[in-house]
């Protein structure tokens, strides 16, 4: 697998504010995703406007704008994308995926018409047409509803985030004892920095009107991914492997969320958890 490293060079940052170039609104822009996505599209030039229901607490780069929007009865919308020349749709509710995902989508995009964005770029997940997951068949019924909508659109699919897969074992770690997991899933995590980067990237090309794939650099089992993350955190818990049934966790088996032909990122999972790592002991200092 050939990597493709992305993101901005901070030496680039002042030539792409001087050739300053699109307005964006970013749906989502203070979720995991979002907020580097924030911070690499601010990077390669463009204003940023960020579309979400909550202001992000902490420190605001008074640079950015933001809007509030409700994709589930579409309030706000028309005011967010004002002025505003594409759209990097990265909002999502997991737990209210037909609202958020499916109805907000066909929300945003009337506005989009109406607006005459000029590239909607739509964030979605690899595998999502062959696990038959409830979350993923809204998101399948979202590219769908991009697709056909008329305005110049760009698909791009990325594998679980390196955050996901932490958070699932940081939850399986919870269990008294031992740490229960499905040891046979196969995981191309990726860091949510280089998905950004790959979508700054799709913003530049301009509207492709196809799907593109991008998945992390290693193809792992669950259960290779857990050892690594036990040294890396220092747990000792033994790891007892689920067998689970059904067409969902056979479609994870067999590696329907694997990116076959596509781009991949570079950071790998050990490197990705030091970095994190670190990163917290340097705020608890
Ligand atoms: N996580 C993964 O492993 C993964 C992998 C591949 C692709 N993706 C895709 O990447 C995108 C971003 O995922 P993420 O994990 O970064 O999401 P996330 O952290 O859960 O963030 C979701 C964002 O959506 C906003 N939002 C939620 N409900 C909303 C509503 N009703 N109206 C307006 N905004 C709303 C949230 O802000 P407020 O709560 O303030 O509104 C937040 O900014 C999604 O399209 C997801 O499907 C994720």
């Amino acid at each position: 697998m050939q990597c493709v490293p992305d993101g901005v060079p901070d030496g680039q940052v002042l030539v792409n504010i001087i050739r300053l170039t699109m307005k964006v609104l970013i749906t989502g822009g203070t979720g995991t995703l979002g907020r580097e996505l924030t911070i690499a599209v601010a990077k390669a030039g463009h204003l940023v406007r960020i579309g979400s229901r909550r202001r992000m607490a902490g420190a605001v780069d008074p640079q950015q704008e933001w809007a509030p929007i409700q994709l589930v009865d579409g309030s706000g919308l028309t005011n967010a994308v004002e002025g505003i020349e594409a759209v990097i749709h990265a909002a999502t509710d997991v737990r209210k995926a037909k609202k958020v995902d499916v109805a907000g989508t066909r929300r945003l995009i009337e506005v989009c018409q109406a607006a005459g964005i000029k590239h909607l770029i739509y964030v979605s997940i690899v595998g999502i047409d062959e696990i038959p997951l409830g979350y993923y068949r809204c998101k399948l019924q979202a590219e769908q509803i991009v697709a056909q909508c008329g305005v110049p659109f760009s698909i791009v699919r990325a594998t679980q985030f390196h955050t996901l897969i932490d958070q699932l074992l940081t939850n399986a770690a919870r269990f008294p004892l031992v740490m229960p997991l499905p040891t046979d899933f196969q995981v191309q995590s990726v860091a949510p920095v280089e998905v950004a980067g790959r979508l700054v990237r799709a913003l530049g090309e301009g509207p492709s009107g196809r799907v593109t794939e991008f998945g992390g650099p290693e193809v792992m089992t669950l259960g290779e991914a857990v050892e690594i993350w036990k040294e890396i955190k220092r747990k000792r818990k033994r790891v007892i492997h689920v067998p689970m049934p059904g067409k969902v966790a056979t479609g994870f088996r067999t590696g329907k969320n694997i990116v076959r032909s596509g781009e991949f990122g570079c950071l790998r999972w050990a490197e990705w958890l030091r970095q994190q790592e670190a990163v917290n002991i340097a705020t608890t200092i």
